[in-house]
Order: structure tokens, then sequence, then C-alpha cells
């Protein structure tokens, strides 16, 4: 009888925990068809989390700016102001300022112009009183203040200034029809999905509960920033880039078809600000633009800023996190509001991208800025942004440094970076198909390409352009807009992923030392000595060259899925090399009945 009910109560359980073990057995992958199948795992394993601490956001002063900038709507100008009462407070902490008598603040003001890519020119200081009205001319202004003869105050302002032949375009573009949704770009360098939701979980989970769209198997489609942003920026990959629009030449990115061209050419008004002007991603190594490539840049802003204002690095951070009297990051951040503020009620395409807080190899180290973005959204939605803007927050890939590198998440993570996409209420209303498309896209492979072929779908609700009109992308034909259903029985081929950037297979490790597996260690480091001989680039971003393979130090298989050929093998290894002992990862593709090999692409582990 106690049998009985124990083998009954024991039955009862089990048929109520099946639905439960199903769940977690279902959520076990983010994509999970016969083409492709992305795992889903869990950020905070253990050994994630060994060297994460969560980071505290500091500001870069306690001291008020003594001056400010605010747009006058009446005057159609900027106004910059010296704030007297914060003059008072800097006056309680420099009490050589107040003695004998309290010293008159004396300031002025330098206009900024671009004269290339890297040089800007200052012009001469002019003295005002306590407020003034700027020029349209420029965007970029530095202040000085002196008291008693002593500098005591040195600031940046950049604004989005009036300017007539730019009023004219968007008035030539007007219709009486809906004003077409503006793009609001917004990116953040070296963040995976996973390290959004362990570094930014306020962030994360703001996105989630207010009805963003996560596209959470966006996947990368080369190795660093400046292939992936040229991706969605022109639809092209880095080798179509070089032979059409050469980044190394003088002028050669100029003849890029970047996005916010097409956006120009049809009635929109656009900009483009990044911040850490030495590794700006169009300038690292490269030529940077011959002209402003958009109506408001803010790359001179930030030459000027970075000359002439404090710098600071807090200990262990690479990059400068301060700049003035706000983080790097900010200046970028404030600039983006101030731009979709300004051209509100217009249609205008932004790009931002910032470095400063994420960059590098410390996952834990953006976590310093997860309640100012989530603060800096919930900014958006009380300037009215979201209500007519598609907002696309994102990054471009994951940590791929060493030694966070050499966790076992983290070669999944490097290739799946965030991508979160805002429709506003109207366009949601307008077009029910969107969202529904947006909805199962989560849960369906997607990359760059597709966001570029997005921007364009998105153009095309203007009516100024079909989608056919402008095309799709250039090097992947079969990328689509994400706005309608990805198809289910996608694989990376079909969307130009190579092999090696590949998150579609799982891999499992294997005793690397057939001969077989020498035979591709061998033709990868060919491809490798190759790849240094033909790249001065390469050279020059990695201090050694490898001279000589030392041996496979880890194999791995990958399991295929149920649609992939049978007969082809996909093998990654990691090469050991000398001088100083470096670390390659490797991807090779070997057809079984051919016995051919095809050496996907590398990546550079770092010594060990
Ligand atoms: C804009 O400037 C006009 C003229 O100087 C002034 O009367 C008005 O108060 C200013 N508006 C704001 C919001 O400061
Ligand atoms: C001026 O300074 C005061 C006190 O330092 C501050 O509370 C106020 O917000 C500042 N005003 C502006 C417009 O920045
Ligand atoms: C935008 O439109 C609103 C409402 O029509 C108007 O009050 C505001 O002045 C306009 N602002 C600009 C910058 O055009
Ligand atoms: C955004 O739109 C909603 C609904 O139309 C409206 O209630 C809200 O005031 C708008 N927000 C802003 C800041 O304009
Ligand atoms: C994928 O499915 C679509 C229909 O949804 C079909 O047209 C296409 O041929 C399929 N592709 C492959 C590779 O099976
Ligand atoms: C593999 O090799 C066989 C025999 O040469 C060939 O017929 C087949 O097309 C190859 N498969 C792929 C996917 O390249």
């Amino acid at each position: 009888m106690f049998t009985t009910i124990y083998w009954l109560t024991a039955l009862i359980l089990l048929l109520l925990l099946l639905p439960l073990l199903q769940c977690i057995e279902k959520n076990r992958y983010v994509v999970d068809t016969d083409y492709c199948r992305i795992p889903d795992p869990s950020p905070f394993s253990k050994e994630s989390m060994q060297d994460f601490r969560l980071g505290k956001y500091k500001p870069c002063t306690k001291l008020q700016p003594l001056t400010w900038v605010k747009y006058n709507e009446s005057l159609e100008h900027y106004v910059l102001s010296i704030n007297e009462s914060a003059y008072q407070w800097h006056l309680q902490i420099d009490l050589e300022l107040r003695s004998p008598q309290t010293a008159a603040l004396n300031c002025c003001y330098m206009e900024v112009e671009r004269e290339n890519d890297n040089v800007v020119n200052v012009m001469q200081c002019k003295h005002f009183k306590g407020s003034v009205q700027l020029s349209n001319d420029f965007d970029s202004f530095l202040v000085e203040c002196y008291a008693k003869d002593k500098l005591i105050y040195t600031n940046a302002h950049a604004t989005v200034p009036e300017r007539s032949a730019l009023r004219q375009r968007l008035q030539q573009w007007r219709s009486t029809k809906e004003k077409p949704p503006s793009v609001l770009m917004l990116g953040i360098d070296t963040i995976s999905r996973l390290n959004l939701m362990r570094a930014m979980p306020s962030t994360y989970r703001y996105l989630k509960l207010n009805g963003w769209f996560e596209l959470a198997a966006y996947n990368k489609i080369a190795a660093n920033t400046l292939p992936n942003l040229l991706a969605f920026l022109t639809g092209r990959n880095l080798n179509s880039v070089m032979e059409h629009c050469n980044p190394y030449l003088i002028g050669g990115l100029d003849k890029c078809e970047f996005i916010w061209k097409l956006y120009r050419e049809l009635g929109y008004v656009t900009a483009f600000g990044e911040d850490a002007v030495s590794i700006n991603t169009f300038n690292l190594r490269m030529r940077g633009f011959r002209e402003s490539p958009v109506d408001y840049y803010l790359r001179p802003y930030l030459i000027a800023a970075e000359q002439w204002l404090d710098v600071s690095q807090q200990p262990g951070q690479e990059y400068q996190v301060c700049l003035g009297y706000e983080h790097a990051s900010e200046h970028i951040y404030n600039y983006a509001l101030e731009f979709a503020r300004r051209y509100r009620n217009d249609s205008f395409f932004g790009f931002f991208w910032t470095n400063t807080h994420s960059h590098g190899y410390r996952i834990s180290r953006t976590s310093a800025m997860d309640s100012y973005m989530t603060k800096y959204l919930k900014r958006l939605v009380e300037q009215g942004t979201m209500n007519h803007t598609i907002v696309v927050l994102l990054s471009d890939h994951g940590t791929h440094q060493l030694p966070t590198r050499m966790s076992s998440l983290s070669w999944l993570e490097e290739r799946l970076p965030f991508l979160f996409i805002w429709l506003p209420p109207s366009l949601r209303k307008a077009h029910p198909e969107f969202v529904q498309a947006l909805q199962v896209n989560r849960q369906r492979l997607s990359n760059p390409y597709d966001l570029h072929v997005t921007l364009k779908h998105i153009l095309s609700l203007s009516g100024r352009n079909s989608l056919e009109g402008m095309g799709g992308a250039q090097d992947c034909p079969n990328c689509q807009s994400l706005l309608l259903p990805l198809p289910l029985n996608r694989s990376c081929e079909d969307v130009a992923i190579g092999d090696h950037w590949c998150t579609c297979w799982s891999y499992s490790e294997y005793k690397a030392n057939s001969a077989n597996d020498k035979m591709m260690a061998q033709l990868a480091f060919e491809y490798l000595v190759d790849y240094f001989h033909k790249n001065v680039f390469v050279r020059n971003l990695y201090d050694v060259q490898p001279k000589t393979l030392v041996g496979i130090s880890k194999g791995l298989v990958a399991k295929r899925n149920k649609a992939d050929d049978p007969r082809i093998s996909i093998y990654r290894l990691r090469l050991l090399t000398q001088p100083k002992n470096v670390l390659f990862e490797v991807t090779i593709r070997v057809n079984s009945s051919s016995k051919e090999m095809h050496v996907s692409d590398i990546s550079r582990l770092g010594p060990v």
C-alpha cells in the first residue's frame, strides 16, 4: 500500500515537472533548426564570473561647469552662458580667489573648425560677459575662464547649429504625408549579448521590459570593429571595400556608399560621432575621410576636446575615461540626444559609437555605465525621441582579447554581439507585420548585412525610393530586412558568415594528432604566413610575425547540423607558433570525398 502511494506520488511529481524540464531543454538554444543551432548558455557561469566585479559610476568631477550652451528657438542660434552660481560654488573651494576681494571672472570662447580628419583650427579667443550668441558657422567651441589672471576653467561645447542649406534640403523633401521615421543608431564597442546581461543588467532588463526587440542570434561576420561596421554601413565585406573604396588611401573612404549618404540624398539630416580619437573606427591606421562624411561630424570636436581638456585615466584602464567635466562617452551620448531633439520635427539619421567605457578585454568594465545607460534611454523617452524614431542599440563583437578569450564561453561571446531595435508606436500600428517579424527574428540567425538591408528598408518607408531601387547588401545577396521574417532554413553559408565566425555548430574537443590533423595544421600555418606577408596592417597590428609552427595545442571538431552536407567536416585548431609562443585559432573545412581542405579564417589569441 505504502509503496503504491509512494510510486503514484513520484509519478505525479514527474508529470508535473515534465513541462518544466522540456522548457529548460528548449531554452538551451537561441536558434534550433536543422540548419543552425546556437546555444544559449547562462552568462553567469562560475568561470565567467570569476574575475567579474560590478563597477560603479563615478562622475568625473564634483564641480559644475562654469559655462553652458542652449539652443534658443526664436533666435535660431545657440547661446553660451556663464553660470554665476557655479562660480560662487567654485569660489568656496578656491580661497585665494576670494581674498582680499572676490575675483572677477573673465571668460572667452574659441570657434573650432575642421581642417582635415586629423587637424582642427582654433580661432582666437573672444571675450564675453554673461551670455553670448554663437555663430551658426561652427559646431564646436572651446571656452576658457580666468580669475586674477589665472586660468581656472577650460571646457568644450558641441552644438547642432541651424544651417540654411540643410533646412532647404529638409523643406524640399517635405511632403504632405506623415513624416518618415528618423533613425538613431547607438553603438557600444565590444559587448556580447551575454555580457550585456552580465555587465549591464539594469539596461538589459529595461530593454526587455519596455518593448524593444532583441535579435538574440546576431552573428558578426569578421574579426574586429571596422569590417563589422562596414558590413551594416555599406553592405560590403572588407575585401570588397579595399577594392572599391580603400580606407588606406587618401579620399578612399569618401567613395564608399555609406548608408548615411543615401539618407542624405533622400532628404534626411545626418550625424556621426565617435569617442577616443586615436582609435576611431575609420582612422586607426587609416586615412579617414577627406570631406565631412555627414552634416554634423563630431570628430573635430573630439580632437579639440582631447587636446584642450584634462584627459584622465583611471588606474588599469587603457583608454581615457574622463574628458573634462564628463566621461568621453557622455560627450557622444549628449550630442546624440541634442541632435535628436533639434531635428525632432524633421527626418534624421544619426550614428553614434562609443569606445571608452567598453573597449578592451575586461568584461566588467562597462558595468560602471549600466545605470547611466538606463537613465539615458529614459531621457530619450522623455524628450519624445522614441515617439518618432527607430532606435538601434548595438555592439560590433564580444571581447576577443586575452585573457578573457581563453574562457569557454568567450568563443561564442566574441561572435554574438547584442542588437536591440526600437520601433515607434505609430510605425507598430501602421505595420503590425514588422512587429511580428521582429518577434520571430529574435531566435533566427541574423547578421550585419541584414541590418544594412533593414536601414534601406526603413529609408524606403519614406516613399522616396524603393527597397529594390536601392538594392540589398552588395556582399550578401541572400540577406534581408529584419522587419520581415527571416527564413527558418538559414545557414551561415547562405548569408556570408564564414565558417570561422559561424556560431551555428557546437564543437567538441578531440585528440588532434593524426596525419590528417598535421596536414591541416601545416596548411593553416602556410595560410597564416601568407596572411602576414600580404597584409601590412596585420603586421603593424601584431608585434610578432609567426616563423615556425610548434604544434597543435587543441583540436575541436564541429557537430554538424541535420541539413548540412555530411561529406563536409569543420575543424577548429589552436596552433602554437614561435617566436614568443603565440597562439592562433584557425577554422578549416574539409571535404571527405575530395580530401580538399580550405582555411576559413584565423584569430590570434595572444601569448600563452
Ligand atoms: C531667446 O532669445 C530671445 C531674444 O534674445 C529672448 O527674449 C528669449 O527669452 C530667449 N529664449 C530663451 C528660451 O532663452
Ligand atoms: C549652474 O550651477 C548650479 C550650481 O552649481 C547648478 O545647480 C545648475 O544646474 C547650473 N545651471 C546650468 C544651466 O547648468
Ligand atoms: C516642433 O513642432 C512643435 C509642435 O508642432 C513645435 O512646438 C516646435 O516649436 C517645433 N520645433 C522645432 C525645432 O521645429
Ligand atoms: C509621445 O507620444 C505619446 C502618445 O502620443 C504622448 O502621450 C507623449 O506625450 C509623447 N511624448 C513626448 C515627450 O512628446
Ligand atoms: C528555404 O525555405 C524557402 C521557403 O521558405 C525556400 O524557398 C528555399 O529554397 C529554402 N532554402 C533551402 C536552402 O532549403
Ligand atoms: C566534395 O567533393 C566531392 C567530390 O570531389 C564533390 O562532388 C562535392 O561537390 C564536394 N562538396 C562540396 C560541398 O564542396
